[in-house]
C-alpha cells in the first residue's frame, strides 16, 4: 500500500459513521480492493467449498482468491489438504481444471511431479546437489467444519475458527455434508463490489418485492420489521410465526439438532451466526410448493419438517441446510466492481436424479433469487458510483446484519490498517 492510499484508506476508515453504508471508495476504488485482498482475504478464514467437492484419493478443487490459486486435495488417507496452487520450479500454475482427478500433481512445463501430500517426488535434470525435501507445494491453512472447508492464506490463520467450529458442528454435523454429494453448482458473476454482495445477502428488506419464489418458503416477518407499521392482521402473523420459531426449537433440541440463534458476526475475528427458521406452507424445504425437493433424507434424518438452518459467516458465505437438500454460497472478490457468486446444491449421495430429486425442482428458488440478487448489486454498484452517492441509513429493523457485516469489515481493517491505538476497534 503506498503511503497515500494508506492515509486514505485511515482517514475513510476513521470517520466510518455507524449504522450507515460505507462510504464510495470501499466500492469503487481499486486500492481499496487490494486492501481487501490483503487484510480480508488474505488474513483471515474464506470459506471455499464443501467436503464432496474432492470425494475421493486424488480429487482436487483448485479456488482462486484475487491473484492467489490454491488446490485443495483428498489425499490417500481420506484427509483434506490445500496447497499453492504454484509449481516450485519456476511457478507455473499446476492444476488448471477448477476439478480434475489426478494420481500425483504433475507440472505440465517440465514434469515436476508432487504427491498429494505436497512433496515433491520427482524432478529431472535438477543434478546430484538438488534436494527434493526443499522444493514441496506450498501448505496453505485448511479447516474443515463439519463438511465446510475453510482455508487462511496467512502464515498465522485466526485461532478462533475452533471456536466457531465448535459452535457450528451441533448446527450442521446432523445435515452430514460428507456423506452428500454436489449435484449442481453455478458460478455467477455480479457486477458490483464483494461487499455489496455481502452487504445485499444480510437483509431480507429487498425480499417481499423483489423474491417471488424466495418469499413462498420464507416468513415475510422472519427478517425483522417495525413494530410501528404492523396492522392487526400483521400482529397475528406475527404471533403465528413465533410460535412456529418456538416448536421449532423444541423440537429440535428434543433430538439434540442445533436451532436456536447463535451470533458472533461481528464480536471476533471469524465472524458467524447460525439460526434455524421455519418454512412457511408444509414447512419442509425452500423449493417452490415448500415440500422436501429430495425424497432421501441427509443423513440420518427423518423428520422433513426442521425448517431451514441458515449459516452466515464473515466475510464471504452463507448456507441453507434443510432436511433434503444442502444449499452453500461462497463470494470471491474478482475486481473492485465484480464478484464471484459461487452456489452449490448438495443431496444425499445416494439419491438418484429423476428417482429421489430432480434438479430443476431442487435449484428454482435459489437460482431464481440470485439471479434477482446479482440484479440488485449491480444498480447498487451503479448508484454508488454516482457522484451524488453519500452512505445512507440502515434500517435499524431490518438490515443488523448489515450494519454487523459492515462494523466487522470496519473493525477487521482497522486493525490491520490503522495505528496500534485503534487496533482494537470493533471485531477483536
Ligand atoms: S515450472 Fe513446473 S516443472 Fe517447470
Ligand atoms: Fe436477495
Amino acid at each position: 500500500m503506498s503511503t497515500m492510499v494508506a492515509s486514505s484508506l485511515e482517514s475513510l476508515l476513521r470517520r466510518r459513521k455507524p449504522g450507515y453504508s460505507l462510504e464510495a471508495p470501499f466500492y469503487t476504488s481499486g486500492e481499496i480492493f487490494e486492501a481487501d485482498l490483503d487484510i480480508i482475504f488474505r488474513r483471515h478464514w474464506i470459506y471455499v467449498g464443501v467436503e464432496p467437492d474432492v470425494p475421493e484419493p486424488g480429487d482436487c478443487m483448485v479456488v482462486d482468491i484475487g491473484a492467489a490459486s490454491v488446490i485443495i486435495a483428498r489425499d490417500d488417507d481420506m484427509g483434506l489438504r490445500a496447497f499453492h496452487n504454484v509449481c516450485r520450479h519456476r511457478g507455473a500454475r499446476l492444476v488448471l481444471d477448477e476439478k480434475t482427478t489426478v494420481g500425483n500433481i504433475v507440472c505440465r512445463y517440465h514434469q515436476w511431479t508432487y504427491g498429494l501430500d505436497g512433496s515433491l517426488l520427482f524432478a529431472e535434470h535438477m543434478g546430484p546437489g538438488f534436494d527434493t525435501a526443499c522444493h514441496g507445494l506450498k501448505k496453505v491453512h485448511l479447516r474443515n467444519v463439519a463438511g465446510l472447508i475453510f482455508i487462511c492464506l496467512a502464515a498465522e490463520p485466526p485461532a478462533d475458527i475452533e471456536d466457531m467450529a465448535r459452535d457450528l458442528e451441533p448446527y450442521i454435523a446432523p445435515h452430514d455434508i460428507a456423506n452428500a454429494k454436489v449435484v449442481q453448482q453455478i458460478d455467477l458473476v455480479e457486477e458490483g463490489n464483494w461487499k455489496l454482495t455481502m452487504e445485499n445477502n444480510r437483509e431480507c428488506y429487498h425480499c417481499s418485492v423483489n423474491h417471488p419464489e424466495l418469499t413462498i418458503p420464507l416468513f415475510a416477518y422472519g427478517f425483522g420489521y417495525s413494530p410501528d407499521e404492523v396492522d392487526d392482521v400483521g400482529r397475528e402473523q406475527i404471533a403465528r410465526y413465533d410460535g412456529l420459531v418456538r416448536d421449532l426449537e423444541t423440537r429440535c433440541e428434543a433430538r439434540g439438532i442445533g436451532a436456536r440463534e447463535i451470533d458472533h458476526l461481528d464480536d471476533r475475528v471469524t465472524g458467524y451466526r447460525a439460526q434455524r427458521l421455519p418454512i412457511d406452507q408444509h414447512g419442509e424445504s425452500q423449493t417452490m410448493n415448500t415440500q422436501v425437493a429430495c425424497k432421501k433424507l441427509l443423513g440420518g434424518l427423518n423428520d422433513a419438517k426442521l425448517g431451514g438452518l441458515s449459516v452466515w459467516t464473515q466475510p464471504n458465505s452463507w448456507h441453507h441446510f434443510m432436511s433434503d437438500h444442502i444449499v452453500t454460497f461462497s463470494v470471491l472478490p474478482l475486481g473492485p466492481e465484480r464478484t464471484l457468486l459461487r452456489t452449490k446444491w448438495l443431496v444425499h449421495k445416494d439419491a438418484v436424479e429423476g428417482v429421489d430429486y430432480d434438479l430443476r425442482n431442487l435449484t428454482s428458488v435459489w437460482a431464481a433469487t440470485n439471479n434477482q440478487d446479482g440484479e440488485l448489486v449491480g444498480y447498487a454498484q451503479s448508484g454508488a458510483r454516482s457522484p451524488a452517492y453519500e452512505p445512507g441509513p440502515y434500517s435499524v429493523h431490518t438490515e443488523m446484519l448489515v450494519e454487523k457485516f459492515t462494523n466487522w469489515y470496519v473493525g477487521r481493517m482497522s486493525a490491520h490498517a490503522l495505528a496500534p491505538e485503534f487496533a482494537d476497534c470493533g471485531a477483536r
